[in-house]
């Protein structure tokens, strides 16, 4: 048995789509398993660039199967123009297996996401708006519908009806308009033309895959900084980015899991609301953010800029067991005088080494940094470490250092040849 999961160790938008995609040429499964359609995984290769959102970042490599598991909320609209935007460039016969205990994202979700977004004024999380948060809501509320349920027409009718009696409540309450049963009933029966066939038990599937020696690459989306357990409540997703989601999201055994690899921007990025203790505002993150193209890849908002932060990392290697690091965007860094990674924080005078879990205290806590030389070459071209600058060999190293991890990756440009392997992952 070979797997790994892919998890992200800062606040998301570390780069997993693109590894996820080159790691996928060698496996046989891909499987995301929580989140939606707030992810942007961006793969590039042969001078073309795909942005996805809902779909395995597996389905840009032939021959694989690819899971959605029942950790994850999809939205079937944006699912089907997803695939149809791959169909229009050439990238069909997809062998996609959709769990049928996904939960389905409606359009009330999105409605009420930008509706509690806007009254909760400077409050606000600066959630993406795609119902994320209100899907998860109801799976725990015990009033949320999903895939499987499509399939029973009657029984999706009920489940339909019973929800919109209550949504159609709140909606008027928040002076929005209600909506109607047959409309909204019409519109996912037509999904579940396209899709139908796709939905099933995919922890069935996968335990096959898992017993049967088969190579399986577990997808995260998001970090563990938004994870709703471990990340900085209440500035969060509503999932679990951690490993430890992956039994729960997909229905395989813990034990399964055998190795994390932690996704890490080679400094730090956020969209949205809430602390950040690394941030900084001035002419080197612009350069950072132009350098690296910053901006969110599912709401184009331009990211927020900070230095690498080991506190973080060594936080997400705490709660969800990373046991090799893959450093992302190390050529964005080229050209910067001075480099500097937090190495632990300062609290009410107090050194610190956690992340605290009250988001004020965390917003006040002052980074300490060690500062290192950078490097001037472009080293998009580096194809081996040995290759690279010696201030940049440093920079690794002190990474691997300072998070007792093991480097195993790094990449050198958004392609997939501009990944450099130090160590076998699948
Ligand atoms: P939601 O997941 O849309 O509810 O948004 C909650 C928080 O997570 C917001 O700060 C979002 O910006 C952030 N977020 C959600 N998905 C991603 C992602 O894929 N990358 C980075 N941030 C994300």
């Amino acid at each position: 048995m070979s797997n790994v999961v892919v998890v992200g160790t800062q606040w998301g938008d570390e780069g997993k789509g693109k590894i996820t995609d080159y790691l996928a040429q060698e496996a046989d499964v891909v499987v995301r398993y929580q989140g939606g359609n707030n992810a942007g995984h961006t793969i590039v290769f042969d001078n073309q660039k795909f942005a996805l959102h809902l779909l395995p970042s597996g389905c840009l490599s032939k021959n694989k199967l690819n899971i959605m598991a029942n950790g994850m909320v999809i939205n079937p609209k944006a699912l089907i123009e997803e695939l149809k935007g791959l169909e229009e460039r050439g990238i069909k016969g997809i062998n996609l297996k959709i769990s049928n205990r996904a939960h389905i994202v409606f359009p009330y979700h999105m409605t009420l996401d930008g509706a509690f977004e806007q009254s909760a004024g400077s409050k606000k999380i600066g959630t993406t708006k795609k119902g994320i948060g209100p899907a998860y809501t109801d799976k725990y509320f015990r009033s949320g519908i999903r895939m499987g349920d499509l399939l029973d027409s009657k029984y999706f009718a009920e489940r339909l009806k019973a929800a919109l009696s209550i949504k159609n409540n709140v909606l008027k309450m928040l002076g929005l308009d209600s909506m109607d049963f047959k409309e909204l009933f019409e519109e996912f029966m037509g999904y579940k033309e396209v899709l139908g066939h796709m939905i099933t038990d995919t922890s069935v599937l996968l335990n096959e895959a898992l017993e049967a020696d088969k190579k399986v690459l577990f997808e995260g989306a998001q970090g563990v900084m938004l994870c709703t357990d471990h990340g900085s409540y209440p500035y969060v997703t509503s999932s679990s980015p951690t490993a430890a989601a992956v039994p729960l999201y997909t229905g395989i055994a813990p034990s399964y899991i055998q190795n994390v690899l932690g996704i890490t921007k080679a400094y730090t990025t956020r969209v949205g609301e809430g602390a950040f203790p690394t941030e900084f505002e001035d002419e080197i993150a612009h350069t950072i953010r132009e350098v690296g193209n910053e901006y969110g890849t599912t709401t184009k908002r331009p990211r927020r800029i900070g230095w690498l932060d080991t506190v973080v990392l060594r936080h997400a290697k705490r709660v969800s067991g990373i046991s090799g690091l893959s450093i992302m965007l190390l050529d964005v860094l080229s050209g910067l005088k001075t480099l500097k990674i937090c190495t632990h924080y300062i609290m009410d005078g107090n050194k610190i080494d956690y992340i605290p879990s009250i988001i004020d205290h965390l917003d006040n806590v002052e980074p300490i940094y060690t500062e290192m030389p950078g490097w001037d070459e472009d080293i998009t071209g580096v194809v081996a470490f040995e290759e690279l600058p010696q201030n940049a060999k440093n920079y690794l190293l002190e990474i691997q250092k300072l998070t007792g991890i093991n480097v195993k990756i790094f990449s050198v440009g958004p392609d997939r040849q501009q990944t450099i392997e130090l160590e076998s992952i699948l």
